[in-house]
């Protein structure tokens, strides 16, 4: 793939913030970039919904209501996903670890195959642009690209940039009520993870108040590094 750094050290890249700060738009793109497959809970917790699954059925109401998913059937969902093939090429984790237990069975759970976190990167973002940046979101129903209704719409109205699809999606736990539960929830469970790998010595923080192009190039920038470590 053009634009993709190929190196001996497949990494493992945490992606930290809160709803909105861009995690899933940015991580689509250091796959895109730089070769690292996406993992998403959320996405994984939505597809679990999606398909009734007694995980997806335990998580829908936990989620509408912007709460936080409980750590034994986030655990599950992200272990099998982990033992997939494709994540040797190394990994961006958006939106997990969540919580001080899941930090703890990640580091486990990368042991067992002889791998670590390399980095965790703080979004850092202003509480108060994060409800209008979630609830002005949308996304291509074909091929998930992320869009706003304010600062990023596709080129041409109504079509997908990227796949040329004419339908898009809202997620039901985008209202400003649950978005400002979501904020709590991360303020009190995830927020303390910065300090964690702080002390490690595995943080970055990214000011991602920032265009979206920008904040690209500070993460491309961090990955790199952690390729190269
Ligand atoms: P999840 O899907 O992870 O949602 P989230 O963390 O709330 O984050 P979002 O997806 O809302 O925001 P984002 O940071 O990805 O921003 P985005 O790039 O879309 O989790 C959903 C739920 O699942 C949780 O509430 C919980 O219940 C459960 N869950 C998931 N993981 C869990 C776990 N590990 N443990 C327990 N429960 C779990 O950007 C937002 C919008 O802003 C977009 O429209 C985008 O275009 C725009 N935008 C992005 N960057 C910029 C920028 N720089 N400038 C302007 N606009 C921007």
């Amino acid at each position: 793939m053009a634009g993709t750094d190929v190196t001996d050290t497949p990494p493992v890249v945490v992606l930290l913030g809160p709803p909105g700060a861009g995690k899933g738009t940015q991580a689509r793109r250091l796959e895109e970039r730089h070769g690292l497959v996406q993992l998403s809970t959320g996405d994984l917790l939505r597809a679990a919904v999606a398909q009734g699954t007694p995980a997806g059925l335990a998580a829908r109401t936990v989620m509408e209501a912007g709460g936080l998913v409980s750590d034994e059937i986030v655990l599950a969902i992200l272990k099998d996903r982990l033992a997939e093939p494709d994540t040797r090429a190394g990994v961006i984790l958006d939106g997990f670890p969540r919580t001080a237990a899941q930090a703890e069975a990640l580091d486990a759970l990368l042991a067992e195959a002889g791998q670590a976190v390399d980095a965790a990167i703080a979004l850092e973002v202003e509480d108060a642009a994060m409800v209008a940046r979630v609830s002005g979101r949308f996304t291509c129903a074909g091929c998930g690209e992320g869009y706003h209704d304010a600062f990023k719409r596709p080129a041409a109205e109504g079509v997908c940039d990227v796949c040329s699809g004419d339908r898009f999606k809202r997620r039901a736990d985008d209202t400003a009520e649950t978005v400002r539960a979501r904020l709590s929830a991360y303020h009190a469970e995830t927020a303390p993870l910065i300090a964690f790998y702080d002390a490690r010595g595995q943080l970055a923080r990214v000011d991602a108040m920032g265009a979206i192009d920008d904040v690209t190039e500070a993460l491309g920038a961090l990955v790199a590094q952690a390729r190269a470590a």
